[in-house]
């Protein structure tokens, strides 16, 4: 969507995949869904040094609503919950540099079973949410048909657009009519969206990731070229932090989602976050990667028989990305490969390690290498060209 938003992919945090519905402020006061929660998430964002990565969207999802909307038919927070209303938490945000992000459901009722946007409601929610000072909009799926989608999604984007408040977009069509070509029209969705999911909901497992994982790189004929500045793949939020992944494969969601040019939207405790954890998701040279200026999704090379895969990402400047994931579960695997078998064009190049900091120059594509990828873990790299002085000796030759 061509509205000067997001031409990076977004990065920040969202509440849904480590706090789900849990309203039970009573109970569980620190983890329920509440304005607590996102003001905490907020302070850890800037004291913890997230802002300045980039991490700057605070993301509200389900069960923020009151089970009525109010006289005048607009949504309104449930009042136990968020008793400062929308528009305060908003200035919170603000007055700390973040931007806050909202959750509405095309539909009867959000998934959770809260009031949903129907077609006639989708102007006076855009109003609201803008007249709150919302910076950014997940509209879901749940309980509509494909006629209904058809219309609210691109409805929504011009409402949202007649508020002349920027506003991202962030649309789930996609998900619920299957993800994919000649239903999907991805040329249709980077026009009317900032970014769309594409496949199911990440769970805390490394199983679901894994799905995640195959299916978009399975998909990359349709789903790479949809991506671009302004519009973005959604494969789901980083859950890095929680309680499913090993350090190892925590590096390798980071290491896909910097490949895929995926939002990275942390849905974690970031008041409770191992060193570990923390370290992953402020690398910033992965970060940098992600971010970066042409924003092309990158692809899958290879999927080798021994389960080691390699994935790519061309980046500004002449520089690259390459990732190898082994698949496996034994033990630490010697990958020989050359960039050449790479595709890489002939020359020399110099070698970043991402995750370990490690750097080699002059790495010819014809010199074959070997490297040590861990079970379920990355190598990721950051590669530059080298200039040749070729043509300068070449001159030289001829004096
Ligand atoms: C389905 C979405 O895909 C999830 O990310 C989350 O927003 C839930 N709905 C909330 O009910």
């Amino acid at each position: 969507l061509d509205n000067g938003l997001l031409r990076t992919p977004p990065m920040g945090w969202m509440a849904w995949e480590r706090f789900r519905c849990d309203i039970d402020c009573h109970d569980d006061p620190q983890n329920c869904i509440s304005e607590d929660l996102f003001r905490d998430m907020a302070d850890r964002l800037v004291e913890d040094g997230w802002k300045e990565l980039g991490y700057e969207y605070v993301m509200i999802d389900d069960c923020w609503m009151s089970k009525l909307r109010d006289e005048q038919g607009r949504l309104q927070p449930e009042p136990s919950r968020f008793p400062g209303g929308i528009a305060k938490l908003a200035r919170y945000i603000h007055d700390r540099g973040l931007k806050l992000g909202i959750y509405a459901d095309m539909g009867t009722h959000t998934c959770m079973g809260l009031p949903g946007t129907t077609l006639d409601k989708i102007e006076i929610d855009a109003q609201t949410f803008a007249s709150w000072g919302v910076d950014y909009l997940k509209f879901d799926g749940c309980y509509s048909n494909p006629l209904e989608q058809m219309l609210g999604y691109p409805l929504m984007s011009l409402a949202l657009n007649a508020t002349g408040r920027p506003i991202a977009y962030s649309c789930s069509w996609p998900v619920y009519v299957g993800g994919l070509p000649p239903v999907v029209n991805y040329t249709l969705m980077g026009n009317i969206c900032n970014l769309w999911r594409n496949y199911f909901d990440i769970q805390d497992s490394w199983d679901s990731l894994q799905g995640i994982v195959d299916w978009f790189f399975n998909n990359q004929d349709d789903l790479q070229p949809a991506a671009g500045p302004g519009q973005w793949n959604d494969p789901d939020m980083l859950i890095i932090g929680n309680f499913g992944l090993s350090l190892e494969q925590s590096r390798s969601q980071m290491a896909l989602w910097a490949i895929m040019a995926s939002p990275l939207i942390m849905s974690n405790d970031l008041r409770n976050l191992d060193n570990g954890a923390r370290a992953i998701l402020q690398n910033k040279v992965a970060i940098a990667i992600n971010q970066d200026p042409l924003g092309i999704q990158g692809r899958r090379l290879l999927q080798e028989k021994s389960r080691i895969e390699v994935y790519w990402r061309p980046l500004a400047n002449s520089a690259s990305a390459l990732v190898f994931l082994s698949r496996r579960s034994d033990m630490p695997y010697l990958y020989h490969t050359s960039l050449a078998k790479l595709n890489y064009n002939p020359g020399n190049y110099g070698v970043y390690d991402v995750f370990t900091g490690s750097t080699v120059t002059g790495l010819n594509t014809t010199t074959l290498f070997t490297i040590s990828i861990n079970p379920s873990g990355v190598v990721m790299w950051y590669i530059l060209p080298e200039h040749s002085k070729k043509t300068h000796t070449h001159h030289h030759l001829h004096k």
